[in-house]
């Protein structure tokens, strides 16, 4: 495409009024994983709508679970859980491959796993690795997927130390531990987030952490209601956009602010940003806030791997703040990027490039020179990626219009963003 096209075109605009955000993906995949442990119902309200989430959902239909919708929640009965009838589609979402593999794992249920081309790219055997330590027969594609789950003749270890610095493999051992039954330990957590510790405590699991290790000694004894909190991750690319959007003025209402996830916002804080959390208070075991966001001026800074860490999502908005900020910004840690839904280092160059700012990347870090971000007319390549289309959007806000390729892959985490953004965004 070499042309703006209407129907993929962000524009510029500050933001003022007040929005909500989707329930949190992270946290919508762990409520469906256990809920469906337990033979009671289990009521989920404010689910991520998106088709991640789907895939998850579907999964565990496919695995025996059963799902009753209303207009405002969802029911799961979950239970004895069994062999599906047919492959897993995880479609484009790595949580469900990692975190249902765990699950069969420790069910015992034998399964074969597939997703989408940019799913297929991305690495299965850090997970796999350690479930076969648990005792898992696992046969990956060269490390990647399609995999056969084989079952699981025996408990091997029950004690793990993580490989990569992954909440979605710390969750999949747990996951294994619960439904087989048995205590586990996961040493070597570097702080990732941790929402299937706190949803295990919610449901009364006699479950301890501390960053590094955790400790699940027995599962849920309760099957209450969730309700979901914001998404963060949502709510990030409108943090960004009021940051830097002049004239902007937003409340995004109900957003999770659990500090493994918040990386971000103590980055934006750090820089010179006008943010402020409003009505603290916790939701299902989760920590939530309503944030306020006005525009402010913002300087480059240094950030370390802690930070990279509590906002891998949100490195490419980091990126995109930075482009606005006067002087240089530094990120360390961001190794871990290249292997997300698409490599999202690579597609942070693509993004300022379309702003003429320049980016230096090396092996694990990225240094960006803030200047004055004008949009050039280059059209981004998403490469299907939901967060680096959203991105766009947000550099556009204040850089001028920018079109993306193409903005299907939007509904795999926030389906109304267009809609969200253009309700408050004023030229
Ligand atoms: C997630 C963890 C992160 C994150 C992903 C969601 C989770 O991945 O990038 O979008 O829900 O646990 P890793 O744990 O593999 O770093």
């Amino acid at each position: 495409m070499s042309q703006l096209d209407a129907s993929t075109t962000f524009h510029p605009g500050g933001l003022r009024g007040t929005i909500d955000v989707p329930g949190d993906k992270s946290i919508s995949h762990r409520a469906l994983m256990l809920a469906s442990y337990g033979e009671q119902p289990v009521e989920i309200r404010n689910l991520n709508p998106g088709r991640d989430v789907r895939a998850t959902l579907e999964a565990l239909i496919a695995l025996g679970a059963d799902a009753e919708r209303s207009a405002d929640a969802i029911v799961i009965r979950g239970g004895r859980l069994r062999e599906p009838m047919a492959t897993i589609d995880c479609m484009n979402s790595g949580s469900t491959a990692r975190m249902m593999l765990g699950l069969c794992a420790g069910a015992g249920i034998r399964a074969r796993f597939d997703g989408d081309d940019s799913l297929r790219r991305r690495p299965m055997e850090p997970v796999s690795a350690q479930l076969r330590a648990f005792g898992a027969k696992i046969e990956t594609t060269n490390g990647l997927l399609p995999l056969q789950m084989l079952g699981r003749p025996e408990i091997e270890t029950r004690r793990f130390i993580l490989i990569t610095p992954s909440a979605q493999v710390k969750s999949a051992l747990l996951f294994a531990g619960l439904y087989a039954g048995v205590p586990v330990t996961v040493l070597g957590d570097r702080g990732s987030r941790d929402h299937t510790e706190r949803m295990l405590r919610y449901f009364g699991a006699d479950i301890e952490w501390n960053g590094q290790t955790i400790e699940l000694r027995s599962g849920p004894t309760s099957q209450k209601p969730i309700d979901v909190a914001g998404d963060f991750s949502a709510a990030a690319f409108f943090l960004v956009a009021g940051t830097i959007a002049p004239g902007s003025e937003l409340m995004i209402r109900n957003v999770g602010v659990n500090p493994t996830r918040t990386g971000l916002l103590d980055a934006l804080l750090a820089m010179g940003a006008n943010i402020e959390l409003h009505n603290e208070r916790e939701v299902s075991g989760e920590p939530v806030a309503d944030i306020v966001v006005r525009h402010a001026a913002l300087t480059g800074a240094t950030f370390g791997p802690d930070v990279a860490l509590r906002a891998i999502d949100e490195i490419p908005l980091l990126a995109v703040a930075a482009a606005f900020a006067q002087g240089e910004t530094k990120i360390t840690g961001v190794k871990e990027l290249r292997a997300k839904e698409s490599d999202r280092v690579a597609a942070i160059e693509r993004l300022l490039g379309a702003v003429d700012i320049a980016v230096e990347a090396s092996t694990n870090g990225l240094r960006i020179s803030g200047g004055a971000p004008r949009a050039n007319g280059r059209v981004v390549e998403t490469h299907h990626d939901h967060r680096i289309a959203m991105a766009t959007a947000v550099l556009a806000t204040a850089a001028g219009p920018i079109a993306i390729d193409s903005g299907e892959s939007i509904d795999v985490s926030f389906p109304a963003f267009t809609e969200t953004l253009r309700s408050v965004q004023h030229a």
